[in-house]
Protein backbone atom coordinates (compact mmCIF):
# COMPACT_ATOMS: atom_id res chain seq x y z
CA UNK A 1 0.00 0.00 0.00
CA UNK A 2 1.45 3.75 -1.36
CA UNK A 3 1.77 5.84 1.44
CA UNK A 4 1.17 9.07 -0.77
CA UNK A 5 -1.82 7.94 -2.55
CA UNK A 6 -5.34 9.19 -0.89
CA UNK A 7 -8.66 8.92 -1.75
CA UNK A 8 -10.30 12.69 -2.98
CA UNK A 9 -13.57 13.55 -3.91
CA UNK A 10 -13.25 13.90 -7.60
CA UNK A 11 -17.12 14.83 -8.05
CA UNK A 12 -20.10 15.32 -5.57
CA UNK A 13 -24.28 14.77 -6.58
CA UNK A 14 -27.17 14.95 -4.52
CA UNK A 15 -30.96 14.02 -5.57
CA UNK A 16 -34.48 14.60 -3.48
CA UNK A 17 -37.94 14.06 -4.62
CA UNK A 18 -39.81 16.87 -5.68
CA UNK A 19 -43.13 16.62 -3.03
CA UNK A 20 -42.36 18.81 -0.01
CA UNK A 21 -43.97 17.84 3.80
CA UNK A 22 -43.86 20.95 5.55
CA UNK A 23 -44.39 21.91 9.14
CA UNK A 24 -48.11 22.90 8.64
CA UNK A 25 -48.76 19.57 6.76
CA UNK A 26 -47.89 17.64 9.48
CA UNK A 27 -49.90 19.53 12.36
CA UNK A 28 -53.00 18.55 10.41
CA UNK A 29 -52.04 15.04 10.72
CA UNK A 30 -50.48 14.49 14.32
CA UNK A 31 -50.46 16.88 17.40
CA UNK A 32 -48.02 19.37 16.79
CA UNK A 33 -46.95 22.61 15.30
CA UNK A 34 -44.60 24.73 13.52
CA UNK A 35 -43.04 26.55 16.41
CA UNK A 36 -42.36 23.27 18.07
CA UNK A 37 -40.81 21.69 15.36
CA UNK A 38 -38.63 24.18 14.17
CA UNK A 39 -37.27 25.78 17.91
CA UNK A 40 -36.80 21.91 18.93
CA UNK A 41 -35.25 20.52 15.76
CA UNK A 42 -34.38 23.01 13.02
CA UNK A 43 -36.95 21.23 10.69
CA UNK A 44 -39.47 23.64 8.09
CA UNK A 45 -40.05 20.68 5.76
CA UNK A 46 -38.84 17.44 3.95
CA UNK A 47 -39.24 16.03 1.19
CA UNK A 48 -41.26 12.82 0.07
CA UNK A 49 -40.62 9.82 -1.77
CA UNK A 50 -43.30 7.92 -4.20
CA UNK A 51 -44.96 5.30 -2.71
CA UNK A 52 -43.50 2.07 -4.43
CA UNK A 53 -40.35 3.94 -5.32
CA UNK A 54 -37.44 2.72 -3.60
CA UNK A 55 -34.35 3.79 -2.39
CA UNK A 56 -32.74 2.82 -5.59
CA UNK A 57 -34.31 5.17 -7.63
CA UNK A 58 -32.21 7.88 -6.13
CA UNK A 59 -29.36 6.81 -5.67
CA UNK A 60 -29.42 5.87 -9.48
CA UNK A 61 -30.15 9.08 -10.05
CA UNK A 62 -27.21 10.37 -7.73
CA UNK A 63 -24.76 7.57 -10.22
CA UNK A 64 -26.24 9.30 -13.25
CA UNK A 65 -25.16 12.53 -11.95
CA UNK A 66 -21.93 12.03 -10.82
CA UNK A 67 -20.91 10.39 -14.01
CA UNK A 68 -22.56 14.10 -15.96
CA UNK A 69 -20.65 16.01 -13.36
CA UNK A 70 -17.35 13.80 -13.98
CA UNK A 71 -17.44 13.57 -17.78
CA UNK A 72 -17.23 9.27 -17.78
CA UNK A 73 -19.89 6.87 -18.60
CA UNK A 74 -21.30 4.65 -15.69
CA UNK A 75 -19.22 1.93 -17.55
CA UNK A 76 -16.27 3.02 -15.66
CA UNK A 77 -17.51 2.54 -12.08
CA UNK A 78 -15.32 -0.03 -10.54
CA UNK A 79 -17.28 -0.07 -7.17
CA UNK A 80 -20.84 0.86 -6.04
CA UNK A 81 -20.96 1.17 -2.15
CA UNK A 82 -24.25 2.34 -0.98
CA UNK A 83 -25.04 3.31 2.99
CA UNK A 84 -28.84 3.03 3.85
CA UNK A 85 -31.27 1.81 6.45
CA UNK A 86 -33.98 1.36 4.04
CA UNK A 87 -32.72 -0.73 1.15
CA UNK A 88 -35.50 -1.58 -1.33
CA UNK A 89 -35.46 -4.87 0.13
CA UNK A 90 -33.56 -7.34 2.28
CA UNK A 91 -31.76 -8.40 -0.95
CA UNK A 92 -30.52 -8.38 -3.52
CA UNK A 93 -28.80 -5.01 -2.16
CA UNK A 94 -29.56 -1.76 -2.87
CA UNK A 95 -26.37 -0.94 -4.64
CA UNK A 96 -26.74 -4.18 -6.92
CA UNK A 97 -30.11 -2.69 -8.05
CA UNK A 98 -28.92 0.89 -8.62
CA UNK A 99 -26.04 -0.02 -10.61
CA UNK A 100 -28.15 -1.61 -12.68
CA UNK A 101 -30.66 1.24 -13.14
CA UNK A 102 -27.34 3.49 -13.64
CA UNK A 103 -25.98 1.03 -15.96
CA UNK A 104 -22.92 0.97 -13.80
CA UNK A 105 -22.56 -2.73 -15.44
CA UNK A 106 -19.29 -3.49 -14.59
CA UNK A 107 -19.12 -2.70 -11.06
CA UNK A 108 -19.74 -4.64 -8.11
CA UNK A 109 -21.11 -3.31 -4.83
CA UNK A 110 -22.61 -3.37 -1.48
CA UNK A 111 -24.41 -1.92 1.08
CA UNK A 112 -22.91 -0.92 4.15
CA UNK A 113 -25.81 -0.24 7.15
CA UNK A 114 -24.43 2.64 9.95
CA UNK A 115 -27.83 4.22 10.38
CA UNK A 116 -26.79 8.26 10.53
CA UNK A 117 -22.94 7.14 10.31
CA UNK A 118 -23.37 5.45 7.05
CA UNK A 119 -21.95 8.05 4.54
CA UNK A 120 -19.08 8.40 6.96
CA UNK A 121 -17.92 4.20 7.60
CA UNK A 122 -19.23 3.74 3.55
CA UNK A 123 -16.76 6.63 2.40
CA UNK A 124 -13.81 5.22 4.69
CA UNK A 125 -14.23 2.22 3.36
CA UNK A 126 -14.32 3.35 -0.44
CA UNK A 127 -11.18 5.15 0.52
CA UNK A 128 -9.50 1.85 1.27
CA UNK A 129 -10.11 0.82 -2.06
CA UNK A 130 -8.34 3.46 -3.69
CA UNK A 131 -5.43 3.50 -1.32
CA UNK A 132 -4.71 -0.07 -1.81
CA UNK A 133 -4.69 0.66 -5.60
CA UNK A 134 -7.24 -1.68 -5.88
CA UNK A 135 -9.87 0.26 -7.68
CA UNK A 136 -9.72 3.67 -9.69
CA UNK A 137 -13.25 4.79 -9.31
CA UNK A 138 -15.39 4.30 -6.15
CA UNK A 139 -18.86 6.11 -5.58
CA UNK A 140 -19.82 6.01 -2.27
CA UNK A 141 -23.64 7.19 -2.03
CA UNK A 142 -25.95 7.62 1.46
CA UNK A 143 -29.18 7.27 0.38
CA UNK A 144 -32.84 6.68 2.26
CA UNK A 145 -36.01 6.55 1.87
CA UNK A 146 -37.25 7.37 5.61
CA UNK A 147 -40.83 8.40 4.93
CA UNK A 148 -41.02 4.09 4.31
CA UNK A 149 -40.34 3.04 7.95
CA UNK A 150 -41.54 6.29 9.74
CA UNK A 151 -45.17 6.22 11.75
CA UNK A 152 -47.07 9.14 10.60
CA UNK A 153 -48.92 8.85 13.41
CA UNK A 154 -46.10 9.45 16.35
CA UNK A 155 -45.40 12.73 16.51
CA UNK A 156 -42.16 12.36 17.99
CA UNK A 157 -40.69 10.63 15.33
CA UNK A 158 -42.91 11.66 12.54
CA UNK A 159 -41.63 15.21 12.04
CA UNK A 160 -37.98 14.35 12.26
CA UNK A 161 -36.99 12.28 8.91
CA UNK A 162 -37.23 12.88 4.65
CA UNK A 163 -36.22 11.17 1.59
CA UNK A 164 -32.91 12.41 -0.30
CA UNK A 165 -29.81 10.80 -1.69
CA UNK A 166 -26.26 12.19 -2.30
CA UNK A 167 -22.84 10.86 -2.97
CA UNK A 168 -19.72 11.15 -4.00
CA UNK A 169 -16.97 9.70 -6.77
CA UNK A 170 -13.85 9.12 -5.18
CA UNK A 171 -10.04 8.58 -7.39
CA UNK A 172 -6.48 8.63 -6.42
CA UNK A 173 -5.21 11.98 -5.70
CA UNK A 174 -1.04 12.18 -4.83
CA UNK A 175 -0.98 16.29 -3.76
CA UNK A 176 -2.35 15.83 -0.41
CA UNK A 177 -6.05 16.43 -1.26
CA UNK A 178 -8.67 14.07 0.29
CA UNK A 179 -9.28 12.05 3.22
CA UNK A 180 -6.45 12.89 5.73
CA UNK A 181 -7.98 10.73 8.64
CA UNK A 182 -10.92 9.10 10.23
CA UNK A 183 -12.17 8.17 13.49
CA UNK A 184 -15.11 5.81 13.67
CA UNK A 185 -16.81 4.24 16.47
CA UNK A 186 -19.55 1.81 17.45
CA UNK A 187 -21.29 1.00 20.48
CA UNK A 188 -23.88 -1.38 20.30
CA UNK A 189 -25.25 -1.22 23.93
CA UNK A 190 -27.54 1.92 22.74
CA UNK A 191 -29.89 0.01 20.59
CA UNK A 192 -32.36 -0.17 22.45
CA UNK A 193 -32.47 3.94 22.23
CA UNK A 194 -32.87 3.82 18.43
CA UNK A 195 -34.39 1.05 16.10
CA UNK A 196 -36.44 -0.77 13.67
CA UNK A 197 -37.12 -4.19 15.31
CA UNK A 198 -39.11 -5.73 12.87
CA UNK A 199 -38.59 -7.34 9.42
CA UNK A 200 -35.06 -8.98 10.36
CA UNK A 201 -33.93 -12.53 11.87
CA UNK A 202 -35.13 -11.80 14.95
CA UNK A 203 -38.67 -10.56 14.27
CA UNK A 204 -39.27 -11.34 10.58
CA UNK A 205 -42.78 -10.18 9.41
CA UNK A 206 -46.23 -11.42 11.33
CA UNK A 207 -49.55 -9.80 11.34
CA UNK A 208 -48.55 -9.25 14.61
CA UNK A 209 -45.35 -7.33 14.15
CA UNK A 210 -47.40 -5.42 11.99
CA UNK A 211 -49.65 -5.09 14.14
CA UNK A 212 -47.31 -3.89 16.89
CA UNK A 213 -46.21 -1.24 14.45
CA UNK A 214 -42.71 -2.75 14.79
CA UNK A 215 -41.70 -2.13 11.56
CA UNK A 216 -41.79 1.65 11.74
CA UNK A 217 -38.70 3.64 13.61
CA UNK A 218 -38.83 3.90 17.44
CA UNK A 219 -36.34 6.52 19.03
CA UNK A 220 -36.20 7.53 22.72
CA UNK A 221 -35.49 11.06 21.85
CA UNK A 222 -33.67 12.36 25.04
CA UNK A 223 -30.78 9.36 25.58
CA UNK A 224 -29.73 9.48 21.66
CA UNK A 225 -29.70 13.29 22.08
CA UNK A 226 -27.21 12.92 25.28
CA UNK A 227 -25.38 10.39 23.65
CA UNK A 228 -25.23 12.66 20.20
CA UNK A 229 -23.97 15.65 21.85
CA UNK A 230 -21.39 14.21 24.00
CA UNK A 231 -20.00 11.61 20.84
CA UNK A 232 -20.10 13.80 18.17
CA UNK A 233 -18.22 16.77 19.65
CA UNK A 234 -15.42 14.74 21.26
CA UNK A 235 -14.95 13.12 18.19
CA UNK A 236 -14.73 16.46 15.85
CA UNK A 237 -12.90 18.10 18.91
CA UNK A 238 -10.34 14.73 19.05
CA UNK A 239 -9.77 14.82 14.89
CA UNK A 240 -8.88 17.78 15.02
CA UNK A 241 -6.41 17.75 18.41
CA UNK A 242 -4.69 14.31 17.13
CA UNK A 243 -3.86 16.31 13.76
CA UNK A 244 -3.18 19.36 15.01
CA UNK A 245 -5.93 21.41 13.74
CA UNK A 246 -7.18 24.77 15.28
CA UNK A 247 -10.65 26.25 14.08
CA UNK A 248 -8.93 28.53 12.17
CA UNK A 249 -7.66 25.84 9.97
CA UNK A 250 -10.91 24.70 9.27
CA UNK A 251 -13.49 26.00 6.60
CA UNK A 252 -16.24 23.87 7.30
CA UNK A 253 -18.14 21.62 9.70
CA UNK A 254 -19.98 19.50 7.73
CA UNK A 255 -22.51 17.40 10.22
CA UNK A 256 -25.54 15.32 10.21
CA UNK A 257 -28.32 17.11 10.00
CA UNK A 258 -30.69 15.10 13.01
CA UNK A 259 -30.76 18.51 15.67
CA UNK A 260 -29.85 22.04 15.28
CA UNK A 261 -28.68 21.66 18.65
CA UNK A 262 -26.69 19.33 18.00
CA UNK A 263 -25.35 20.62 15.35
CA UNK A 264 -24.72 23.92 17.24
CA UNK A 265 -22.99 21.89 20.56
CA UNK A 266 -20.53 20.41 18.45
CA UNK A 267 -19.58 23.52 16.58
CA UNK A 268 -19.26 24.96 19.49
CA UNK A 269 -16.90 22.46 21.25
CA UNK A 270 -14.70 22.52 18.09
CA UNK A 271 -14.48 26.70 18.37
CA UNK A 272 -16.16 26.89 15.15
CA UNK A 273 -18.32 29.58 14.28
CA UNK A 274 -22.10 28.79 12.18
CA UNK A 275 -20.97 30.85 9.56
CA UNK A 276 -18.65 27.99 9.30
CA UNK A 277 -20.92 25.12 9.46
CA UNK A 278 -22.81 23.65 6.65
CA UNK A 279 -26.80 23.75 7.31
CA UNK A 280 -29.59 22.38 5.58
CA UNK A 281 -31.69 20.97 8.27
CA UNK A 282 -34.38 23.55 7.66
CA UNK A 283 -35.30 21.63 4.10
CA UNK A 284 -34.47 18.36 4.37
CA UNK A 285 -35.14 17.19 8.01
CA UNK A 286 -32.68 13.97 8.73
CA UNK A 287 -32.24 12.07 5.84
CA UNK A 288 -30.03 9.44 7.60
CA UNK A 289 -27.43 8.46 5.24
CA UNK A 290 -27.54 10.88 2.83
CA UNK A 291 -27.06 14.27 5.30
CA UNK A 292 -23.18 14.95 4.70
CA UNK A 293 -23.13 14.11 0.93
CA UNK A 294 -26.52 16.32 0.29
CA UNK A 295 -24.63 19.44 2.56
CA UNK A 296 -21.22 18.66 0.47
CA UNK A 297 -23.48 18.59 -2.99
CA UNK A 298 -25.01 22.13 -1.95
CA UNK A 299 -22.05 24.04 -1.21
CA UNK A 300 -19.50 22.56 -3.50
CA UNK A 301 -19.56 25.22 -5.88
CA UNK A 302 -18.32 27.43 -3.25
CA UNK A 303 -15.29 25.06 -1.60
CA UNK A 304 -12.18 26.33 -2.64
CA UNK A 305 -9.03 23.19 -3.27
CA UNK A 306 -7.13 22.68 -0.46
CA UNK A 307 -9.75 23.69 2.55
CA UNK A 308 -10.33 21.53 5.44
CA UNK A 309 -13.31 20.03 6.14
CA UNK A 310 -14.52 17.98 8.69
CA UNK A 311 -17.26 15.85 8.79
CA UNK A 312 -19.21 14.39 11.40
CA UNK A 313 -22.11 11.87 12.39
CA UNK A 314 -23.72 10.15 14.80
CA UNK A 315 -26.80 7.39 14.73
CA UNK A 316 -28.34 4.56 15.55
CA UNK A 317 -26.08 1.54 17.46
CA UNK A 318 -24.78 3.60 18.62
CA UNK A 319 -22.44 4.80 15.40
CA UNK A 320 -20.50 8.10 15.07
CA UNK A 321 -17.58 8.93 13.92
CA UNK A 322 -15.68 12.13 11.85
CA UNK A 323 -13.70 12.18 9.12
CA UNK A 324 -10.75 15.31 7.88
CA UNK A 325 -10.63 15.99 4.55
CA UNK A 326 -8.99 18.22 2.25
CA UNK A 327 -11.57 19.45 -0.68
CA UNK A 328 -9.86 18.63 -4.16
CA UNK A 329 -12.18 20.20 -6.77
CA UNK A 330 -11.62 23.44 -8.15
CA UNK A 331 -13.80 26.40 -6.72
CA UNK A 332 -17.09 27.49 -9.13
CA UNK A 333 -17.10 25.08 -11.65
CA UNK A 334 -16.95 21.51 -8.97
CA UNK A 335 -14.63 20.46 -11.55
CA UNK A 336 -11.08 18.87 -11.11
CA UNK A 337 -8.14 20.98 -11.92
O1 LIG B 1 -30.00 11.01 13.54
C1 LIG B 1 -29.87 9.95 14.41
C2 LIG B 1 -29.76 10.36 15.81
N1 LIG B 1 -30.96 11.01 16.27
C3 LIG B 1 -30.85 12.17 16.88
O2 LIG B 1 -29.78 12.70 17.01
C4 LIG B 1 -32.09 12.75 17.51
C5 LIG B 1 -31.83 13.07 18.95
N2 LIG B 1 -32.98 13.56 19.69
C6 LIG B 1 -33.57 14.76 19.41
O3 LIG B 1 -33.21 15.43 18.47
C7 LIG B 1 -34.62 15.26 20.37
O4 LIG B 1 -34.64 14.45 21.52
C8 LIG B 1 -36.05 15.31 19.74
C9 LIG B 1 -36.11 16.41 18.69
C10 LIG B 1 -36.41 13.98 19.14
C11 LIG B 1 -37.06 15.67 20.84
O5 LIG B 1 -36.70 16.90 21.46
P1 LIG B 1 -36.68 17.04 23.04
O6 LIG B 1 -36.31 18.42 23.34
O7 LIG B 1 -35.78 15.94 23.56
O8 LIG B 1 -38.18 16.81 23.41
P2 LIG B 1 -38.80 15.69 24.37
O9 LIG B 1 -38.76 14.36 23.73
O10 LIG B 1 -38.23 15.84 25.73
O11 LIG B 1 -40.30 16.20 24.44
C12 LIG B 1 -40.64 17.43 25.09
C13 LIG B 1 -42.14 17.57 25.01
C14 LIG B 1 -42.91 16.33 25.47
O12 LIG B 1 -44.08 16.74 26.12
P3 LIG B 1 -44.15 16.76 27.72
O13 LIG B 1 -43.90 15.36 28.16
O14 LIG B 1 -43.10 17.72 28.18
O15 LIG B 1 -45.56 17.24 27.98
C15 LIG B 1 -43.27 15.64 24.18
O16 LIG B 1 -44.43 14.84 24.31
O17 LIG B 1 -42.54 17.79 23.65
C16 LIG B 1 -43.54 16.82 23.28
N3 LIG B 1 -43.38 16.51 21.86
C17 LIG B 1 -43.94 17.23 20.90
N4 LIG B 1 -44.74 18.32 20.93
C18 LIG B 1 -45.14 18.83 19.75
C19 LIG B 1 -42.65 15.52 21.30
N5 LIG B 1 -42.75 15.58 19.96
C20 LIG B 1 -43.54 16.64 19.69
C21 LIG B 1 -44.00 17.22 18.49
N6 LIG B 1 -44.80 18.31 18.57
N7 LIG B 1 -43.66 16.73 17.28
Amino acid sequence: MSQNINAAITAVHGWAPETVLSNADLSKMVDTNDEWIRTRTGISERRILDKGVGTSHMVAEVIKGLCASRGIEPTEIDLVIVATVTPDMPFPSTANIASDLAGASNAWGFDLEAACSGFLFAMNTGAQFIKSGAHKRVCVVGGDKMSSIVDYTDRTTCVLFGDAAAGVFLEADTDGLGIQDAILRSDGSGRDYLYMKGGGSVNPATAETVAKKMHYIYQDGKPVFKAAVTSMADVSYEIMERNGLTADDISWLVPHQANMRIIDATARRMGITTEKVMINIEKYGNTTAATIPMCLYEWSKSLSRGENLILSAFGGGFTWGAIWLKWSLEKSSGQLS
